[in-house]
């Protein structure tokens, strides 16, 4: 009964000798996505033209987001699919600023994601001049003390926190739900960055009460690469808070073409300009079956199998030199699991090029395993562990440059 992988077979996998462990960056093919896109191209683009907006297109970014929505624990209205997590993020966040001018501090982990970073200081320095970016650091404490850490660099100027539930490198999960309370008891918006848990554990950002949050669906989605992402604005806030780039799609009435922005009302006026609609498109069926999984049954699986990978560790791989990043404990742990070895790059090399094992490097030490519970099977965990120490045993990383190129 272990290996329950019941919908793998929903998915597209050409090559079964390929481990692939890296879902949790660009998650495999749904194979409805695969028969979806070219009716969308063909029907819909190719026959059916500039009605396809009306018959199927502009309702697209509302209904996934509803869907992405179920999956968050957020009612109908509150989530839609538009643009990037990046372009999101700076929406909500400059748009969660604004409410309050006298508090115009903004504060992170200087270990979140780049890009999360790179958007918050651009505001910073772009706010009036008591705008600054306070960093803290979360990578370095344990995973229940991380609230204290936040805590005390809460002071009266922070207008806003943006996290991300999940961290990308070590799949540390924090505790939305007192975090949230902790920052909005306090006066600041919490604005949470979900790429890194939505479809592979359970969020419950409504009752959490937090102002925003922001994801990527290429990820536990299976979205397809470089799909456009999703945010979440809690209702009350909807129409209260600015969209900082005005632009006609959400706008009350674009097809009216007026010359002067009126925004719409609802979580549509966090739309900008025309949805790429293929990509669009694509997005659904991997939602789709991450719906019908459930969402408990994704976390209970991804449990079980980041709990193995990690028993294994501790058998296998701790003796020969790896270290573990991932916490231990379940209720701190996302869907992957990292492990730091000095050696990290021309092992992940070795991994990919001699096992045919696929995970990710990450700066500067990180090799991260992605469990896709709806895909990844025990066995390609046992033959990623094999992969691993065999690397070392026989010293095959010695053949790879040390110095990380390219994409991993
Ligand atoms: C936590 C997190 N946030 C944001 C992004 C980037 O999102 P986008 O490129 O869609 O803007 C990523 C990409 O991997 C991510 O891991």
């Amino acid at each position: 009964m272990r290996d329950e992988a019941i919908y793998r077979d929903r998915f597209v996998v050409s090559d079964p000798s390929i481990i692939y462990l890296d879902g949790n960056s660009l998650g495999r093919l749904p194979k409805r996505t695969a028969e979806l896109v070219p009716q969308v191209l063909q029907q819909q683009w190719g026959s059916e033209l500039i009605g396809s907006w009306n018959k199927h297109w502009l309702a697209l970014s509302t209904r996934i987001g509803d869907k992405i929505g179920r999956i968050i624990g957020a009612s109908a209205g509150t989530t839609i699919v538009c643009d990037s997590t990046s372009v999101n993020l700076y929406k909500l966040a400059k748009g969660f600023l604004h409410r309050d001018r006298s508090r115009q501090v903004i504060l992170t982990d200087r270990s979140n994601f780049p890009t999360d970073q790179y958007i918050l200081q651009g505001l910073a320095l772009d706010a009036s001049q008591d705008g600054e970016l306070r960093r803290i650091c979360l990578d370095d404490v344990p995973p229940e003390y991380a609230i204290d850490r936040i805590a005390d660099a809460l002071s009266d100027d922070v207008g806003l926190v943006s996290l991300s539930h999940v961290h990308y490198k070590s799949g540390m999960a924090l505790d939305l739900a007192r975090i949230t309370r902790l920052v909005q008891d306090r006066g600041a918006a919490m604005l949470w960055d979900i790429s890194h848990s939505v479809g592979a554990m359970p969020i419950d950002i409504e009752k959490s009460g937090a102002y925003g949050a922001v994801g990527c669906t290429y990820k536990y989605l299976n979205g397809g690469p470089g799909a456009p992402a999703f945010l979440y604005v809690r209702s009350d806030l909807q129409d209260v808070v600015c969209n900082p780039i005005q632009g006609w799609f959400g706008a009350a009435r674009p097809f009216d073409f007026g010359e002067d922005y009126s925004p719409a009302t609802g979580v549509q006026r966090f739309l900008v300009g025309t949805p790429p609609i293929l990509s669009m498109a694509a997005i659904e069926p991997g939602v789709d079956l991450v719906l019908e999984a459930g969402i408990s049954w994704l976390r209970s699986r991804s449990l079980g199998m980041t709990e193995y990978l990690i028993e294994q560790y501790d058998v296998r791989l701790l003796p020969r030199g790896y270290r573990l990043q991932t916490p231990r404990d379940p209720i701190y742990r996302g869907s992957h699991v990292s492990l730091q070895h000095e050696h990290a790059w021309p092992i992940t090399q070795a991994l990919i090029h001699e096992h045919m094992v696929i995970p990710d490097f990450r700066q500067p030490d990180t090799i991260r395993f992605g469990i896709t519970p709806l895909y990844t099977t025990y066995d390609e965990l046992d033959r990623a562990v094999d992969a691993l120490v065999n690397v070392l045993e026989q010293r095959q990383h010695l053949h790879y440059p040390r110095e990380r190129q390219g994409v991993t």
